[in-house]
């Protein structure tokens, strides 16, 4: 039986990223013993283009028939004004998949330290993991509308949504023994003290695993200043969203940011950038994000962590040698498919 990956290229710079994901998947495909069949599906935007909706049935059904879904990015600004958009597809494949929890891992490389705006001094050491939850909070709230006079939309957790992302980043910290500090607004919204408290509470089975509590506001400000500091952190999917992507800037870009979902079914690899509608089709997106992204699609949803680490030394040893895309350093640069080319070379099979 072929271990099946659906493909949802998308918008933007989401097909070129696709096509270097297809690529190493490809090469590993002839290199191992380990064979991944790639099914495409449309979604996003290029869906809607086709004449169906951003999330079409046909993809929809075909989640029974797969393992595991790669996604590179949707959106696309000549959508934003459809009744369904993109975005909310996307919001819906996570709802479908019940994915719930949302792993960004950020850890830095010296050699791209010089090209980050951080001095070497505070961004060296950070080895920091986000566990965002992915499945309510505000993106899902109701009431949520929009007319011409006023807006609304409505945070939501219930209990056992916050106890089931908590206790994955405690049993995380407790096998890694790490520290988790979990971000909310407890002096504010009503969602982050339940938040806060059911922390404390599930705290209490895990006696062995260091925590403490940050205000939102206070923690990107500590974040900015100190970031090495923290190693796990949790919290709920709006401040998860913001903090992330604020914690990519110690790589450099966006286009470094991979994750993973995980929840009740198959799960989800993405990077976390967007579709990057400027530079679409220009052959300079930065690939690491969905090189990475595709090294824990191996390693979570079929356990091949050699595999998964072979990836990842390729991608550092081409850091290493100052291979960089546009995004890193515009001043010496090579294409996207050129720096496949490269990470290509160096995987150690
Ligand atoms: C992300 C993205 C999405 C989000 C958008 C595209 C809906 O920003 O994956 O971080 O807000 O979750
Ligand atoms: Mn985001």
């Amino acid at each position: 039986m072929n271990n099946k990956v659906m493909c949802l290229a998308g918008d933007g710079i989401g097909p070129e990223i696709m096509g270097q994901a297809k690529r190493l998947i490809n090469y590993l495909n002839q290199k191992t013993t380990f064979y991944i069949e790639m099914i495409d599906c449309d979604f996003g935007g290029i869906a809607i283009e086709k004449g169906k909706t951003a999330f079409p049935s046909a993809t929809k059904e075909m989640l029974d028939a797969v393992d595991a879904v790669l996604l590179s990015a949707i959106g696309d600004h000549r959508y934003d004004n459809e009744k369904y958009t993109p975005e909310r597809a996307l919001l819906d494949l996570r709802k479908e998949l019940e994915l719930f929890i949302n792993i960004r891992p950020i850890k830095t490389h010296s050699k791209i330290a010089h090209l980050t705006s951080y001095r070497k001094e505070v961004i060296k050491d950070i080895d920091l993991i986000f566990f965002r939850e992915l499945s309510s909070g505000a993106y899902f709230g109701k009431p949520r509308e929009i007319n011409e006079n006023e807006a609304i939309d409505t945070i939501y957790y219930s209990n056992e949504e916050i106890t089931r992302i908590v206790k994955v980043a405690f049993e995380f910290c407790l096998q890694e023994q790490k520290k988790l500090t979990s971000v909310d607004k407890a002096n504010v919204l009503a969602t982050s003290k339940k938040w806060r408290s059911i922390v404390d509470k599930i705290a209490q089975d895990y006696p062995d695993v260091k925590y403490d509590h940050h205000l939102v506001d206070s923690f990107a400000l500590e974040l900015a200043l100190n970031p090495s500091q923290f190693q796990v952190i949790v919290t709920d999917n709006l401040f998860g969203d913001i903090l992330s992507d604020q914690a990519a800037s110690f790589l450099g870009s966006l286009g470094m940011l991979a994750s993973c979902s995980h929840g009740n079914r198959i799960s989800l690899y993405e990077p976390g950038h967007g579709s990057a509608l400027a530079i679409a089709g220009k052959n300079l997106a930065n690939p690491i994000a969905m090189l990475k992204s595709v090294a824990m699609m191996y390693q979570h949803s079929f356990n091949q962590i050699d595999i998964a680490k072979k990836i990842y030394d390729a991608i550092d040893k081409t850091l290493a040698d100052e291979i960089f895309t546009i995004d890193l350093n515009n001043s010496n640069y090579v294409m996207c498919d050129e720096f496949v080319d490269s990470f290509l070379e160096r995987i150690d099979l």
